[in-house]
């Protein structure tokens, strides 16, 4: 049976059983039968079909995992495990962020989508069509799958699920928000939109195509209809932060190396220190996940590309060719930050200069057009996961209020989400634990009386 759980560190490269959801191009068995009549076919088919099928069987099982080959071939990533993948996992080319507003007040309802995005989400990062397919259906019927992404491969797409604070006001959730879901304060310079901040619910698709991503996150909302809409959602490109010390750091649209300092996804004990909630952090249905800050961050590239080099370097605290910080030779030597001003980017955000503080980040560039004035609406989309942002994000960006940066960007957007522990298995279902009617219930626990 192939393994779909993202708990080791290691590739499995076994389809049997039911390998309808091994990584294959997409939309291969759209027409073929239903993934439930698959099922009954047995193994050997099964690994025939996806073979066919020119998928790329090789599945990653651990969403963390950084299987060297998986981008070139564009592998599927695992979506069943302790964490979600998404987080740990080597940071794909591409991002579709949606936050969503939830419309029903009926709590069984809200249950069901839970459990219907799961089972679409599992089947695309698979690289499978949602339910029966985009065509070869009932007539009559609009079909279960949009179509745009088939014929395309997993291409690495991981969703990730998080629940913003006022989902807790709804469903008689108060008392399961967790200690660290607060909402952020107001930092210096936030210029935020409230169109484009907050949400009850957010899925962050990643992928190396595009398409993909856009395509996982369309059908959600699709089946999501009359029960959730989009309040706001976001396009990255050229993801600023590697989560992959050996790949080659990536660049923000300022031209800088962005991810030096980051975690990496294979440094289990920094993760363990600093993403994934524990037992002792509470709440029971929290442990193995994380919360997220979301910021859409303006770049004011316009005056940023007037500014001289001498100037962009202070700024940051790291030259712009080798990304070395200042007095060392490569990126990699160890800052000395007494030898940076004082208002450097980096000085300010390092852990020594926050108590410890450290996030994971995990960030895109974007840009969205023009702002009307001949400007281009761009800059990063910061995103960073953390195991308690009262620790995390918000002790380093009080810190950064007097980032010589600030001149050149304005956070314009800003939002704040759990993010649940991983689907355990193909019963499992994003948020079960914190459905379910025991509250110390966790989502290790499988005997769990739901909703
Ligand atoms: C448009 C806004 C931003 C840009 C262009 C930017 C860019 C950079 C660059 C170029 C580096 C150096 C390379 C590296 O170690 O990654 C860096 C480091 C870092 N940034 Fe940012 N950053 C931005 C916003 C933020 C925000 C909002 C935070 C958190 C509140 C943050 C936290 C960090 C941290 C923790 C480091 C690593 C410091 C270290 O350990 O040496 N950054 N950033």
């Amino acid at each position: 049976m192939t393994d779909t759980t993202n708990t080791t560190n290691t590739t499995d490269t076994t389809s049997a059983g039911e390998g309808a959801e091994t990584g294959g191009t997409r939309g291969a068995d759209s027409r073929a039968p239903s993934r439930r009549s698959l099922i009954g076919w047995g193994g050997a088919g099964l690994a025939l079909g996806a073979a066919a099928a020119g998928g790329a069987v090789a599945m990653a099982r651990n969403g963390d995992d950084a299987e060297p080959t998986a981008a070139a071939s564009g592998a599927a990533i695992a979506f069943h495990g302790t964490n979600q993948a998404g987080i740990a996992t080597p940071v794909q080319d591409r991002l579709h962020f949606a936050a969503f507003d939830v419309k029903t007040t009926d709590r069984a309802a809200f249950v069901q989508l839970l459990k219907d995005w799961t089972e679409a989400a599992r089947r695309m990062t698979a690289g499978h069509a949602v339910g029966e397919g985009a065509y070869g259906g009932l007539a009559e019927a609009p079909p279960d799958d949009t179509g745009e992404a088939l014929g395309l491969k997993p291409s690495r797409l991981t969703l990730t699920i998080g629940f913003g604070p006022s989902l807790f006001d709804r469903f008689d959730l108060a008392d399961r928000r967790p200690e660290a879901l607060v909402e952020l304060p107001k930092f210096a310079g936030d210029n935020l939109d409230g169109n484009r901040s907050g949400g009850d619910l957010c899925v962050q698709a990643c992928a190396d195509d595009p398409q993909v991503a856009v395509h996982a996150i369309r059908n959600l909302a699709r089946i999501g209809f009359g029960k959730v809409v989009i309040r706001w959602s976001q396009l990255g490109f050229g993801k600023t932060s590697s989560t992959t010390p050996e790949a080659q750091t990536p660049r923000n649209l300022m031209g800088f190396k962005d991810g030096t300092r980051n975690i990496a996804g294979t440094e289990t004990d920094r993760l363990k220190k600093f993403v994934w909630v524990e037992e002792k952090d509470g709440p029971a249905w929290m442990v193995g996940g994380s919360y997220l800050v979301a910021r859409r961050i303006r770049m004011n590239i316009e005056t940023w590309d007037r500014t001289s080099l001498q100037e962009q370097e202070d700024i940051f605290g790291r030259d712009k060719g080798e990304g070395a910080p200042v007095g060392k030779a490569k990126e990699r030597d160890k800052p000395f930050l007494k030898a940076m001003k004082p208002d450097a980017h980096v000085r300010l955000a390092h852990p020594d200069t926050n108590a410890g503080a450290t996030l994971l980040r995990r960030g895109y560039s974007f840009t969205d057009g023009t702002d009307g004035l001949g400007r281009l609406d761009a800059g990063l989309f910061f995103l960073a996961y953390q195991r308690d942002v009262r620790k995390g994000f918000i002790p380093v960006q009080r810190s950064l209020a007097a980032d010589a940066l600030n001149e050149y960007i304005q956070h314009v957007g800003s939002a704040v989400f759990a993010v649940p522990p991983g689907v355990r298995d193909k019963d499992d279902w994003w948020g079960r634990a914190l459905f379910s009617k025991d509250s110390k219930v966790s989502q290790s626990s499988t005997n769990s009386k739901e909703a």
